[in-house]
């Protein structure tokens, strides 16, 4: 594991968008995996500048979303869908079909069913950019999670329901279940890059950096792959016992 500490999510954001941009640059069919949320929005801003000025070209990349609430159709304005779509993938040169979602109305099962086939037939995945659950959770797969798990139906638990409802009216709209990569589906990825900035990912920093590898932290799970990187700020690396 590589920890890489930058002053604030701004330069994290550059550092990120830099490594995805040469992994584009370098291998014209890459296949990048990408999450939603605050944590990864700058990055993706980077990508889109990259784009507009130096033209990097996303023509023949695939790219592999880690999850999807169910219930949401995909122009809802809170589905993954529509973020992926209003906050990257409009603005890049990328093919609508090598665009992969789980979807998450109608036959959302079957879609999950077959999704780790399709990553694989895809040539599995080169980059997988992640995000940080307070609770330690990666994609949507909550603690205790199975390290084994493949890309399913999940519940969300109310910490995250909580943490989501920010972006809704209120709490009651958030949606309860989501399909997500499973851990053995991340885990699978040739390289992995964590973004986590701010006092609260602290707590899921310090377990993932020195807590014991359990089920109860999904996240430890990472300190198994052979090319990981976190990259993070002061506060959420605030709690680690070895600062420097
Ligand atoms: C999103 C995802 C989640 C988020 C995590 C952190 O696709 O898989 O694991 O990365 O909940 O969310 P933010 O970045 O909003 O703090």
């Amino acid at each position: 594991m590589k920890i890489i500490e930058l002053n604030n999510k701004e330069e994290i954001a550059k550092y990120v968008s830099k490594k995805v941009i040469s992994k584009v640059k370098n291998n014209k069919k890459a296949v990048i995996g990408f999450a939603t949320g605050t944590s990864p929005l700058l990055t993706y801003k980077e990508i889109i500048k990259d784009h507009q000025k130096n033209h990097t070209s996303w023509k023949d990349i695939t790219t592999f979303n880690l999850d999807e609430y169910i219930s949401l159709p995909k122009d809802h304005k809170q589905s993954y869908n529509y973020f992926m779509h209003h906050n990257l993938f409009d603005y890049l040169d990328l093919k609508q079909e090598n665009i992969n979602i789980p979807l998450g109305v109608n036959n959302y099962q079957e879609f999950a069913n077959k999704y780790d086939q399709k990553i694989i037939d895809a040539g599995g995945i080169d980059l997988q950019i992640l995000g940080l659950g307070i609770n330690g959770h990666i994609g949507f797969n909550e603690p205790p999670c199975d390290f084994e798990s493949k890309t399913r139906v999940v519940n969300l638990v109310k910490s995250t329901i909580k943490a989501n409802s920010r972006f809704f009216k209120n709490i009651n709209e958030v949606p309860k279940q989501a399909v997500s990569m499973g851990i053995k589906s991340i885990i699978n990825a040739k390289k992995i890059i964590l973004i986590a900035f701010g006092f609260n990912k602290a707590k899921a920093i310090k377990e993932l950096v020195e807590g014991k590898i359990s089920i109860n932290w999904p996240c430890t799970v990472l300190r198994n792959h052979k090319d990981f990187t976190l990259v993070i700020d002061k506060e959420a690396k605030s709690l680690l016992d070895q600062k420097e």
